[in-house]
């Protein structure tokens, strides 16, 4: 099969030009003017961007958590972030404590069994290394192209790790070329707080955000990142919501430290006093670390600009308001930590980010594609549009008004972070390799067309083996 998409503005990282992409296959076989050649599918992109498409390096699919399991499965999250223009994701794999890592991947693959929609690789989420996997069996992992470990400072009596593993877990991660993720917040003192909070009969969605003060998240990455600088282990910042976090991580990467980090969607839209809504709404905002005062949203955006901050992720951990949030209608600690956001990203991006001049179109695929491509093994197969590359494409209307609604997204989830905001510019069609998966409101494609991806290991490119240069 074939497809040219014609007169298009190709938009990548670093480009910003109108031609055509012919498609041949799986992937982009020639970028050019005026392209003369036939094809199976003609698509006119005429006053259209061509952009790469999106990857979102922090989702929770089908994940047990909080008492309760995320509403979005395998096929129901990736047909969501389908249309929402993100072709590809890494997905947490969990391992329970007492499991080895091999036993967490085999139930993580069996999850998206026939139902993948867009590509998918995992990072794998350490939680035990005395009674479950061993530091051996973690170190086998980037050669099966699980290239990220991924650890959680926080959620103490849940997935929270002590220093001792942290800091093991990066020096396997230097000998091994994997990139260390942390949930960056100060789990033992988060206890504290959360404990006194209850005892005093504090039980509001909002207290969710006073006992986890932007400095519980500040310490926490300064210790990730000096820790990773002993250990010599790059290091990722998962969800940075506030100054206290953004700063330490700056001053690293000015010292020219391998010291990357990751904003969310909702931290530059969503606020603290979000978590004050009545009627128990505010709980559709408590996720971790939780919305901040607004003054750190114009943080994030220079940060992002700035290159402080390297991708945009959604963490996309959906639970429903009514029947899963509502666990924790009397006690706000028992609230399903996590929010949506796969499927509005670059639409949220796009209008309030390069619409309105906060970053330049180009930055936005930076963020949004190219940047979690290279951090995570996927470039240049992913992240960008050029010779050889995937075609995973998305020819987006960047004129399209749309309110951004649940009655109209495609996650299950009964609600959205964004609910009645007005946004201009949206994904019209998705290609994923070459097979078109979303055409304006429908899903072309069927469950099963996504495939594992092994990514390589941090610093790697993945390159078709077809158009690899050669060795000689
Ligand atoms: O509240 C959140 N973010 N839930 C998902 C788990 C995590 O911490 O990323
Ligand atoms: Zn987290
Ligand atoms: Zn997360």
């Amino acid at each position: 099969m074939s497809v040219l998409i014609r007169g298009g503005r190709i938009i990548t990282a670093a480009d910003d030009y109108i031609a055509d992409v012919f498609i041949d296959g799986e992937r982009i076989s020639l970028i050019g003017e005026s392209l003369d050649i036939p094809a199976d599918t003609v698509i006119d992109a005429t006053g259209k961007y061509v952009l790469p498409g999106c990857i979102d390096p922090h989702t929770h699919l089908d994940m047990p958590f909080g008492g309760t399991v995320t509403i979005d499965d395998v096929e129901s999250g990736q047909t969501a972030a389908a249309f929402g223009g993100t072709t590809c994701h890494v997905d947490f794999c969990i391992q329970p404590q007492g499991s080895s890592f091999s036993d967490a991947l085999a139930d993580w693959r069996s999850k998206a069994e026939g139902k993948q929609v867009i590509d998918m690789g995992y990072h794998i989420a350490v939680t035990d290394l005395r009674e479950g996997g061993s530091l051996e069996e973690l170190a086998s992992l980037p050669d099966q192209g699980i290239t990220s470990y991924k650890l959680f400072m926080a959620y103490k009596g849940a997935l929270m790790v002590d220093d001792e593993t942290l800091f093991k877990t990066m020096e396997v991660a230097a000998d091994t070329g994997a990139l260390v993720m942390v949930h960056a917040e100060n789990g033992d003192a988060i206890d504290v707080l959360v404990k006194r909070a209850l005892a005093e009969g504090h039980t509001e969605p909002h207290w969710h955000a006073l006992t986890r003060p932007p400095e519980t998240e500040g310490e926490a990455t300064n210790r990730a990142i000096q820790l990773a600088r002993v250990a010599g282990a790059p290091l990722y910042v998962v969800h940075v919501s506030c100054r206290e976090s953004v700063e330490p991580i700056a001053l690293a990467r000015e010292k020219g430290w391998d010291v990357y980090g990751e904003t969310c969607t909702q931290y530059l839209f969503v606020d603290y006093t979000f978590l004050e809504r009545p009627n128990f709404e505010g709980a559709k905002f408590v996720y971790t670390p939780p919305p901040r005062d607004k003054a750190n949203q114009e943080v994030l955006w220079n940060a992002v600009r700035n290159d402080v901050l390297s991708a945009i992720s959604t963490d996309h951990c959906a639970f429903n308001w009514d029947g899963q949030k509502t666990l924790g209608k009397d006690d706000f600690s028992k609230i399903p930590n996590g929010g949506p956001g796969i499927e509005n990203r670059l639409q949220m991006i796009h209008h309030f980010g390069a619409r309105e001049g906060r970053i330049s179109l180009n930055r936005m695929v930076e963020l949004l594609a190219t940047n979690p491509a290279k951090l995570f093994g996927l470039y240049p197969r992913k992240g960008t549009l050029a010779v050889g590359s995937d075609a995973d494409v998305v020819v987006f209307d960047p004129e399209k008004r749309v309110t951004i609604s649940a009655r109209t997204h495609h996650s299950k989830i009964d609600y959205n972070l964004f609910e009645g905001t007005e946004v201009q510019g949206s994904p019209e069609v998705v290609l994923l390799r070459g097979n078109v998966l979303v055409e304006g409101d429908s899903l072309v494609a069927k469950p099963g067309i996504g495939q594992f991806v092994k990514r390589a290991k941090f610093g790697d490119e993945l390159k078709p083996a077809r158009l690899a240069p050669s060795a000689a």
